[in-house]
């Protein structure tokens, strides 16, 4: 009853080898940009290899047949599809073993069986009813495959398990019965290819807590709404499209569309992994109709397709792709999805999710509950009320949909001992690896462009619902009141980043991830789907001032882009969240190199390159193109470094726009951060870029002395450092008070100069203070006269450096 073949490479199998070797330029790796870890192929009792149209070599199993099975051929119709044209047949259960690369584990696998019952003089194939597991875990129940190869599909399962092998068991039910398989199709996923992050239908239902991704899925349909059949030549995964004609409800309010260009994908948004350009290229948009048609006269209803499913408890996963291939500029289109009648997805906006490129493929997954069983699943896209009047459209270019199979935990690490026939593909194993060092070679070539295409989030986010998608009922808050601020406000749109995104590059604001806090709101670290680190600051919208904060600095950071001001990468205003996406600074803000933390404490040359920095950047923001920008909140702070401590200016909220040649100041309320404030600004309450000059006066006099600018426990003399240090300044004495980190670490001309430029900086009055860029002129001399010092000879008496410190790195 127990069978195992302990010599499994015959000589048969390894001419095949051979032969197999000698096709492998035509193998499908040079076509397709994706290579699977595992990828096996086998054609179950085939007399030898079958190549298919698209490139790939089927193995034969057939030198590991068994008295539990039987190999049949069909050799005599070259009508039906090669795969077709042999199977395998278990008059008892038995069980094939794969064995698996270690990184299935995450990316999961793809599992295809082919089936047809064709005639045979020795066995009735049309009488096979059988049970298909895999590891135990059932695939197929009390299956009977059908007759007819109208549309020869193979039955398609995703499936995720961590052991290192995968069993998959036909067993014939009843036992009398019969069991076959005509070709068996297994490789390893794209990372990342069932995510989790999908919006539940409707909102209130929630499945069990796994994630997605580790249940057992099985493909019912993968459609190309609005365009041909795609068979697996041309497709990235070997998949094959139906076109939508059979499912399309009211076919007249639908029209099909095709394109000729380019199908731009993009990083965030679908790969070629996830559909082809077959299927991106082609769509259906709403059917204006024309003047023979004069039923149609308003545009506004749905295009809607119906697709019958099977009841399960557990509900169905569904993607959504689309592509804007009818639009002809930007922010055109806006359109409704709707799931079983339940509003799925409101005023999508293809524009935005597709960072504002038009004919870029994007797709949306939902899992969809079959609550009121009604053994279908209906889709319904229809304009959205936000379209413009000219432009009453919507679109749908392909949708896949999956039956939820229920957890496959029981698949993980399944290390009973084999029961039945086991047919060992452990050789097939060392031939993928073999095609895999084959595959590699061409792969390292074109490494960069699949790297490219594929999204590389490392976690797993179990959110939902997104506020983007909202079903109906949903109990995620709408914040109505501030409906009076219209994003328009706001029209640097190629800034705007979905809030999907920014809840994935947080890992929905993971805690874990905060890397500051304050009364704006919370920061956190973020990687982007393209792999860039930023820093997120989501405000809170207490108040008001909060929102004008906000729009300040959108405004702001839009119009500038220097080495030394923080850029914004992007910012979000989707409903109630205010969001800004910055260039991630590695090293934090410079108040945390100084005191208050055990960092290692800063060389004088490094604090002047940082003061160096931020001068540039504040002249900048001065002078520079976009002309007259007060920062208004200077302060170590707002200063921040990068991974090589370059500084850089940010937190532009309380900034001042536009103080014209025409016009010196700005009248306003005083605002800024205590000990930094220039005491005329807090008199005549007007502002002038001499206000920013004072407060870096004192981020300078921090830096030296590395001493918070008020500290309430010192003498009352010490607490406000500007007042102390001045009089020191003034007597030229302020070494007595610099960091003692530095004491004999900095030259005395440099020092001297740089304690001439705060006290220029913190005259009393603005009009005695000097212009940044004087100030940037000063402190670029005073490094000078460091490095001179450093590089004179040790003996030098110039030098207020002694000659142990010129020796050493610490100077540097
Ligand atoms: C096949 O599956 C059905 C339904 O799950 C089950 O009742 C039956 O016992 C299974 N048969 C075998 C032989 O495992
Ligand atoms: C694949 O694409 C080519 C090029 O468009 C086309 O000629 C061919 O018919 C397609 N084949 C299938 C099977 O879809
Ligand atoms: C589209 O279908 C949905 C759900 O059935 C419905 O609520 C909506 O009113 C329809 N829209 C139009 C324009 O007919």
């Amino acid at each position: 009853m127990s069978h195992t073949f302990s010599s499994p490479f015959s000589l048969d199998l390894s001419l095949q080898l051979i032969r197999l070797l000698l096709v492998l330029p035509l193998l499908p790796i040079s076509i397709a940009g994706f290579y699977p870890a595992d990828h096996f192929l086998l054609a179950c009792g085939a007399p030898g290899p079958v190549a298919l149209p698209d490139g790939r070599v089927f193995l034969p199993d057939s030198s590991l047949s068994s008295s539990s099975s039987s190999s049949l051929s069909y050799s005599s119709s070259t009508s039906i599809p090669p795969l077709y044209r042999s199977a395998r047949a278990f008059p008892r259960a038995s069980s094939y073993l794969f064995p698996l690369h270690p990184s299935d584990a995450r990316s999961g696998l793809v599992l295809r069986l082919y089936f047809h019952p064709f005639p045979s003089s020795s066995l009735n194939l049309s009488a096979a009813l059988f049970n298909v597991s895999a590891d135990g875990t059932a695939l197929l129940s009390l299956f009977s495959p059908p007759h007819g190869l109208s549309h020869p599909l193979p039955k398609e399962f995703f499936l995720k398990t961590d052991a290192s092998s995968l069993r998959l068991t036909f067993s014939p039910s009843p036992p009398s019965s019969l069991a076959f398989v005509n070709a068996i199709e297994l490789f390893s996923a794209p990372d990342r290819f069932v995510s989790d992050m999908f919006t539940s239908i409707p909102s209130d239902f929630s499945y069990s807590g796994s994630p997605l991704s580790d249940y057992l899925l099985e493909t019912l349909y993968r459609i190309n709404v609005g365009g041909p059949f795609v068979t697996a030549e041309n497709d990235t995964l070997w998949r094959t499209w139906e076109p939508d004609n059979e499912y399309l409800q009211t076919p007249s309010r639908a029209k099909a569309v095709a394109f000729n260009s380019e199908i731009k994908y993009r990083r965030g948004g679908a790969s070629p992994e996830t559909a082809p350009e077959f299927v991106y290229g082609t769509a259906r948009e709403i059917n204006t109709g024309n003047s023979s048609n004069s039923t149609l006269h308003f545009n506004h209803f749905n295009m809607s397709w119906n697709f019958p499913v099977p009841n399960s408890v557990h509900g169905y996963f569904l993607r959504l792709h689309f592509c804007d291939i009818i639009s002809t500029a930007l922010n055109e289109l806006f359109f409704d999805v709707y799931v079983n009648g339940y509003s799925a997805c409101k005023d999508v906006d293809l524009s935005s999710l597709s960072r504002y490129t038009l004919a870029s493929p994007y797709y949306i997954d939902f899992v969809v509950e079959d609550r009121s069983n009604r053994g279908g699943i209906t889709i319904s896209v229809g304009p959205s009320a936000r379209s413009p009047p000219w432009k009453i459209n919507a679109l749908l270019n392909g949708l896949e949909i999956m039956k939820i199979n229920g957890v496959v935990s029981i698949l993980k690490i399944n290390k009973k001992r084999m029961h039945g026939g086991t047919l060992i593909c452990s050789v097939l194993g060392s031939l993928t690896f073999v095609c895999g060092l084959v595959a590699l070679a061409v792969a390292l070539v074109r490494r960069k462009r699949v790297t490219d295409h594929m999204p590389r989030l490392q976690e797993v986010v179990t959110w939902s619902p997104s506020p983007m998608c909202t079903g109906t009922g949903s109990s995620y808050p709408r914040l109505t009141e501030l409906a009076n601020v219209s994003p328009s406000t706001n029209p640097n749109h190629q800034f705007r980043v979905p809030f999907v995104e920014i809840v994935l590059a947080t890992k929905n604001f993971d805690e874990k991830a905060l890397i500051g806090a304050g009364g704006f709101g919370k920061v956190y670290k973020g990687v982007l789907r393209d792999g860039i680190d930023v820093a997120v600051k989501r405000c809170t919208r207490e108040s008001q001032q909060g929102l004008g904060e906000f729009q300040t600095e959108i405004e702001v950071l839009s119009k500038i882009r220097h080495r030394h001001l923080v850029s914004m990468i992007g910012y979000c205003e989707e409903q109630s969240e205010m969001i800004l996406v910055y260039e991630f600074m590695e090293k934090g803000p410079l108040r945390d190199h100084l005191y208050g933390s055990r960092k290692p404490s800063l060389s004088w040359k490094q604090r002047l390159e940082i003061c160096i920095g931020s001068a540039r950047g504040l002249h900048y923001l001065h002078t520079g193109s976009a002309q007259g920008i007060i920062h208004r909140d200077v302060k170590s702070s707002n200063i921040l470094l990068d991974e090589n401590y370059t500084a850089k200016v940010s937190d532009f909220g309380l900034s001042k726009l536009g103080t014209h040649s025409n016009q010196t100041h700005v009248s306003t309320g005083v605002k800024g951060s205590f000990g930094y404030l220039d005491p005329e600004y807090f008199k005549m309450q007007q502002l002038t870029d001499k206000s920013d000059v004072y407060s870096f006066g004192v981020v300078l006099l921090e830096v030296l002395c590395a001493r918070p600018v008020i500290d309430q426990s010192l003498p009352w003399e010490q607490i406000n450092l500007a007042e102390w240090a001045m009089p020191w300044q003034k007597k030229r004495q302020l070494e007595r008070i610099i960091d003692p980190a530095l004491k004999g670490k900095t030259d005395r001309k440099s020092l001297k100069k740089f304690g001439e430029t705060v006290e220029k900086c913190l005259a009393q009055y603005g009009i005695d203070r000097p212009a940044m860029g004087d100030v940037l002129w000063n402190l670029e001399y005073a490094l000078q006269l460091h490095e001179r010092a450093v590089h004179q000879e040790p003996h030098n008496d110039s030098s207020s450096l002694n000659t142990h410190q010129a020796g050493t790195s610490s100077v540097t």
